[in-house]
């Protein structure tokens, strides 16, 4: 597969906020862009900036040396490609539709079946975001696909992150990141929760909290270590020092009748790990017991 110039021409599948994201920034970097959704009535703005509108899927492919697919689910992009197949090989196919990494390899297993070219991508932005230094999109396939697609897909933004061929990685790495992300915001809504009660507003609260994130974050990169070495003796705070504080927060909550749950089950995972003997490791010991389970 060899991109026969500068700006290949690029199919976008899918115009939903995304989809329509996307084909924007190729027609802002100046690719042939063609562009396709199931439903008449979205693409207008597109095709004002000098988009295509191909009336049918198999014209929208015929049209792109590329293949961008961005709709609903994994389902919905089977359903899309399953009639045009013929037409896509020899092309590359860009889904960058959020799925599991199990759809991602089955997917990428059919495409191979029809010689059709197959990467992976997670996209960690915003529609807003696309185009911009900030985007984040992460791929997996074949190294020769993606090194001879990254001039195309660098105009979605921010540089494009290779993770490696396997193409169920991007997805892995999609969830991944989205558990830090509501883990951090459950803890940020609760915190409010917590200063709430006390007429704080929320708006007040913040600077703190994004402080403190800073902090949080410098922790990671040494807890990393420990888990890849399987060794948690503390270097900071033992698990012992974790489990009063915790139980304080456990407390402010309960008397200011906030939910306790979620710090409750972090105790109970503090303590179980302090039953096992560990009371003298730092809170990394912890991964042991979310691998367990
Ligand atoms: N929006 C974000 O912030 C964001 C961020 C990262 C990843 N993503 C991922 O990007 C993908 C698209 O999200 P979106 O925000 O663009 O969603 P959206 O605005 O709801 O658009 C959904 C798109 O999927 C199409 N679609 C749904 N079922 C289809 C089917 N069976 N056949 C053909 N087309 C079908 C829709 O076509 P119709 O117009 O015909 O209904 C529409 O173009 C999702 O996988 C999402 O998880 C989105």
């Amino acid at each position: 597969m060899h991109m026969n110039s500068e700006r290949p021409a690029v199919t976008v599948l899918g115009l939903g906020m995304m989809g329509a994201a996307l084909a924007g920034a190729f027609l802002a970097g100046g690719h042939p862009t063609t562009v396709w959704n199931r439903s008449a009535g979205r693409g207008d703005d597109l095709v004002a900036q000098g988009a295509v509108r191909a009336a049918a899927v198999g014209d929208a492919v015929a049209a792109g040396q590329v293949v961008v697919v961005c709709v609903r689910d994994y389902d919905a992009v089977r359903e899309v490609l399953e009639p045009v197949r013929a037409a896509l090989a020899g092309r590359v196919v860009v889904n960058l539709t959020s799925g599991t990494s199990q759809e991602a390899r089955d997917l990428a297993g059919w495409a191979a079946g029809h010689g059709i070219g197959y990467l992976d991508g997670a996209i960690m932005m915003t529609p807003q975001g696309i185009g911009t230094s900030e985007a984040v999109i992460l791929y997996g396939g074949e190294q020769e696909l993606f090194d001879e697609s990254r001039p195309v897909l660098e105009r979605l933004g921010g540089g494009a992150t290779y993770l490696g061929p396997d193409t169920g990685i991007p997805a892995l790495y999609d969830v991944a990141l989205l558990d830090i992300m509501w883990s951090t915001l459950n803890g940020f809504l609760h915190a409010a929760a917590l200063v709430g009660t006390e007429k704080i507003p929320a708006t007040a609260f913040v600077p703190f909290a994004t402080g403190w994130l800073g902090g949080v974050a410098s922790f990671l990169p040494p807890m990393a270590e420990q888990i890849d070495a399987g060794e948690y003796a503390a270097h900071d705070a033992t698990l012992e020092t974790h489990l009063s504080p915790l139980g304080h927060l456990i407390h402010e909550s309960r008397i200011r009748g906030v939910d306790a749950d979620a710090p409750g089950r972090t105790r109970a995972m503090v303590e179980r790990a302090i039953d096992d003997g560990h009371a003298a490791d730092g809170y990394a010991r912890l991964i042991e017991q979310m691998r367990e389970r």
